[in-house]
C-alpha cells in the first residue's frame, strides 16, 4: 500500500509528529521519513505504537457510547492526521452530527482538509488549525460557529494531547475554560501518559528514556499522575467504570494482546457535565 500524494505545502522530506503518530496506529498517511523516525522512537520505548493503539481505540468506544447517549457534537482537540478510527468515520453512520477537528500542526490540519474533502463530509466536519491552549479563538473560529451549538451537549475529546502541556501553560486553567463553554449532559474525554507504582521497573525506564529523548524537541512531553489528571474533569461525576487503566474503559471484544503491558502507562476517564 502506498501513501497517498502530499497536499499542497506539505514537506515530506522532514518528519512529521502528526504522520509519525499515524504510522504508530497503522494508518497510510506518513512518508519514509516519518516511518524511520518512528521506528527509531519504537527502539527507546517499544509500547509506543500499542499505546497510540490502545488511545484510539478508547476513543471510538467513548465516541460511540456518546452516540449511544444521544450526543451529535464532537469537537476533538489535538485531533492528529484522521487515520484509520477517526471521529467522523464513526459519527458517519448516525448522521445528523458534527465533528470539530483541532490541531496546530499545518501537516495535520492539511491531511484532514483533504481527507474529509475527499470523503464529502465538509457540510458537517471541518478543521480548525489553531493551537488548543487558546480556547476562546477556537470557539470564535468561523468554522467552530458554524459547526457547533454550544447550547446543546458536546462530547469533547482531549485524547493523547494534554501531555504536550507543560505545567506552564496552566492546564488546570486551560481546561476548565473548555468546561466552562459546555453545555450540561456534554461529556469530556481525557486520556493522559502516567507512569504507576506498579509499573515493571524496566517498561518505567523506557517510558522515561523516551520522555527525556522528547524534553528537548518542540514537542516535550509530560507525564502526570492520578491526582494531577482527575482535577481536569472540575468534580464532574465520572461515567462508569470511573478513572482507569485505558484497555478496562468498556472494553469491547477486541481486547488488544498488550493490555496488561500497555496498562501502567495510559488512564483516562470519561465525565459528564452535570445539569
Ligand atoms: C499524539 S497525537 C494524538 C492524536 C489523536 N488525538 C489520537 O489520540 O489519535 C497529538 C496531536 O496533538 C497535537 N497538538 C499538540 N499540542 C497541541 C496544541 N497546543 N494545539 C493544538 N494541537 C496540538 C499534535 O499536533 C498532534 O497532532
Amino acid at each position: 500500500m502506498t501513501a497517498p500524494d502530499a497536499p499542497r505545502g506539505v514537506d515530506v522530506d522532514k518528519p512529521s509528529a502528526a504522520r509519525i503518530y499515524d504510522w504508530y496506529l497503522g494508518g497510510t498517511q506518513n512518508w519514509a521519513v516519518d516511518r524511520e523516525f518512528g521506528r527509531r522512537v519504537e527502539k527507546v520505548w517499544p509500547l509506543i505504537r500499542p499505546m497510540s493503539r490502545e488511545n484510539r481505540a478508547f476513543m471510538n468506544r467513548v465516541v460511540r457510547a456518546a452516540l449511544d447517549a444521544g450526543i451529535r457534537q464532537f469537537v476533538d482537540l489535538g485531533s492528529g492526521v484522521p487515520t484509520a478510527g477517526n471521529v467522523h468515520e464513526i459519527v458517519r453512520d448516525q448522521l445528523p452530527a458534527r465533528v470539530v477537528y483541532v490541531d496546530y500542526e499545518p501537516v495535520a490540519a492539511a491531511h484532514s482538509r483533504v481527507i474529509l474533502e475527499g470523503e464529502d463530509a465538509t457540510e458537517w466536519a471541518g478543521i480548525v488549525e489553531r493551537d488548543i491552549r487558546d480556547p476562546e479563538a477556537i470557539f470564535a473560529d468561523e468554522i467552530t460557529q458554524e459547526l457547533i451549538d454550544w447550547s446543546q451537549p458536546v462530547c469533547l475529546l482531549m485524547i493523547t494531547v494534554l501531555h504536550f502541556l507543560g505545567p506552564g501553560d496552566r492546564p488546570d486553567e486551560l481546561v476548565a475554560a473548555y468546561r466552562d463553554q459546555l453545555a450540561p449532559g456534554s461529556w469530556l474525554a481525557v486520556t493522559h501518559g502516567t507512569c504507576r507504582d506498579d509499573a515493571p521497573p524496566e517498561r518505567a525506564a523506557e517510558v522515561r528514556a523516551f520522555v527525556d529523548a522528547y524534553r528537548d524537541t518542540s514537542n516535550p512531553a509530560y507525564l502526570r499522575s492520578d491526582e494531577e489528571i482527575l482535577p481536569f474533569f472540575g468534580g464532574w461525576p465520572l461515567l462508569e467504570p470511573g478513572m482507569s487503566a485505558l484497555p478496562d474503559w468498556r472494553p469491547d471484544e477486541a481486547v488488544s494482546e498488550f493490555a496488561a503491558e500497555v496498562r501502567p502507562f495510559a488512564w483516562g476517564a470519561v465525565a459528564r457535565k452535570p445539569s
